[in-house]
């Protein structure tokens, strides 16, 4: 049985995108995989409620309490591993890992952004391209790198920008699709039909179409 840890933040309706594609789906028969653990840097994100109501383990590691980024981060890879990992999912995770975390485990740990990648890396991405007058926007699933919002892109949600549009409706019509994509491509990844080689994700033509989603 593969092991998924995903890490959040807060809301995690991703992370139950994911819980509910991964039960309807069956995938404890196919690919043989289960969500093995939900951790959060946040004592009181909504997705570690959801997580225990579900009885998947949650777990808490408050970065309020390490005095360093490298302090943190360790008590965070110990959390993580203690689930032997397969696949590390970021859904809404707010807190930049360093390469000390993601060099062993580069392949292994997806991040989801709510930009169409490589525009709008970090923050207010949302706003930024309702200022930038861009008439589509999405999210974007990658590898994760080192560098922040850099890794290799595995599969795109694209969404039309509309004139009435506010941050939180453009938010709103993204985060619709991150529920139908992030599932997506968790199973591909999972089923070994997306790898990442030489900073590349590799995969074939019927997963790219399938991972290129559009409203
Ligand atoms: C999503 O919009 C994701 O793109 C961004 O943070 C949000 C997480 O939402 N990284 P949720 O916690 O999964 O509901």
């Amino acid at each position: 049985m593969k092991n998924i840890v995903i890490l959040i933040s807060g809301r995690g309706s991703n992370f139950e995108a994911i819980l509910r594609a991964s039960r309807e789906q069956r995938w404890e028969q196919n690919p043989g995989a289960r969500i093995a653990a939900v951790i959060s840097n946040r004592p009181g994100a909504r997705g570690l409620e959801t997580a225990r109501r579900e009885g998947i383990p949650a777990v808490a590691v408050d970065h309020k309490l390490y005095p360093t980024r490298e302090a943190f981060e360790e008590r965070l890879a110990q959390e993580v591993d203690r689930f032997e990992p397969d696949l590390i999912v970021l859904a809404g995770f707010m807190r930049i890992l360093t390469e000390r975390f993601v060099a062993p485990r580069e392949g292994k740990i997806l991040n989801i952004h709510p930009a169409l990648l490589p525009l709008f890396k970090g923050l207010d991405t949302h706003q930024r391209a309702i200022d930038a007058g861009v008439r589509v926007h999405g999210s974007t699933v990658h590898f994760v790198s080192a560098a922040l919002d850099g890794g290799a892109i595995i599969g795109q949600a694209v969404v039309p920008v509309l004139p009435s549009d506010t941050a939180e409706t453009l938010a709103a019509r993204g985060l619709e699709l991150e529920h139908v994509l992030y599932p997506r491509v968790c199973r591909a990844v999972l089923e070994g039909r997306v790898r990442l080689e030489d900073g590349r994700a590799v995969m074939d033509d019927d997963t790219a179409r399938e991972l290129a989603i559009f409203a």
